[in-house]
């Protein structure tokens, strides 16, 4: 008697473990059908917001670009770039080079229709992934298939580690091959998620360096580094990446490197050194539908770095502030 309740407990022991175990996988790993059955409109709800924010305010589309990048690179793909800072700890989206992101409002817009729709089911991360992928599609770019199911942070990195975890406008190819290597994105990847700066604007700050004054880098294009000396007047001074096409998600970036026109040292660094990186611009720059595939790809890599191990996570209510 007593060894027959035995043998049906270690079973339901062991089931139960299989259980846990399952649980556990299935929360690091991302799929694309992960909202399928509790928020099954989750794509459309975001496709929608983001085409009528786009419409009314076209530079929202880089700018949302810009926040996936911003918040993949600190803590993993986990919106802490979102939270706004309370007496007791900052922020990472107070700090530079975050200070001039934008974009926060289309989130948090996109959220609300979500918590509308299928209220504390979407993470606020996951909406920036899917958000960042029409933000490209919108501008003309490829699309693809966004893996979903990431959690919300629970707490801002601290500010040293946001500073020093994004790349700088002034690093040189070595410097950004590790910068992104610690995010398990090769050379290749770099390369590819660059020509994001295809769309969108930099602050004169960002550029002078290439082509003001004593710290001119020599290998620019002369007429070039006048036209963006001019974008320079004024406190506000901005030019945009491609002077050509702007606001279109094409692979004019790698022709422009090409021409010596690349506006930050951190895009001109990419080309001119020899070697593989050089033919990787040069195909790049030639074969739209390579560069269209690689930066797919390399989105989604860049997607899946989890927040750090031990850290508390949720589905935020409300994408600034967690949840109590
Ligand atoms: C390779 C290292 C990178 C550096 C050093 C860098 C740096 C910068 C800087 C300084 C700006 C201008 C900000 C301003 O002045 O307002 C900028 C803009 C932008 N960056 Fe990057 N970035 C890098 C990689 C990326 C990646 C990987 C993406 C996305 C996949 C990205 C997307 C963008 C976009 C879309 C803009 C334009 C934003 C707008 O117009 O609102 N960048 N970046």
């Amino acid at each position: 008697m007593a060894s027959s309740s035995v043998v049906p407990s270690c079973v339901a022991l062991a089931l139960l473990l299989l259980v846990a175990l399952a649980a556990t996988a299935n929360g690091d790993e991302l799929s694309a059908g992960y909202y399928e059955k509790t928020c099954p409109n989750v794509q459309r709800v975001v496709r929608s917001v983001m085409a009528s924010s786009v419409a009314a305010q076209p530079r929202m589309a880089p700018a949302v670009l810009r926040l996936f990048f911003h918040d993949c690179f600190i803590n993993g793909c986990d919106a802490s770039v979102l939270l706004e800072a309370t007496p007791f700890s900052p922020s990472e989206k107070d700090v530079e080079p975050n200070a001039s992101l934008t974009g926060y409002t289309v989130i948090d817009d996109i959220k609300s229709a979500l918590e509308h729709d299928c209220p504390a089911t979407v993470s606020c991360a996951d909406v920036i992934a899917l958000a960042s992928r029409d933000a490209v599609a919108l501008l003309g770019g490829p699309t693809w298939s966004v893996p979903l199911g990431r959690k919300d942070s629970r707490f801002a990195a601290d500010p040293e580690s946001t500073k020093k975890g994004l790349p700088s406008p002034h690093d040189n190819l070595g410097e950004l091959v590790t910068m992104f290597s610690r995010l398990n994105l090769d050379a290749r990847d770099m390369t590819a998620l660059s020509g994001a700066h295809t769309v969108g604007m930099a602050n004169c700050l960002h550029y002078s360096d290439r082509v003001y004054g004593t710290d001119r880098d020599e290998e620019i294009d002369p007429s070039f580094a006048q036209t963006m000396q001019q974008m320079c007047q004024g406190p506000s001074g901005k030019a945009s990446f491609d002077v050509q096409t702007p606001m279109r998600f094409d692979n004019a970036y790698y022709r422009n490197l090409i021409a010596r026109r690349g506006l930050l040292t951190s895009d001109q660094t990419l080309y001119g050194g020899g070697g593989l990186q050089d033919k990787l611009v040069e195909m790049y720059s030639t074969d739209g539908e390579a560069f269209a595939r690689d930066f797919a790809k390399a989105m989604v890599k860049m997607g899946n770095v989890p927040p750090p191990k031990g850290m508390p996570v949720e589905v935020r209510l409300k994408c600034s502030v967690p949840n109590y």
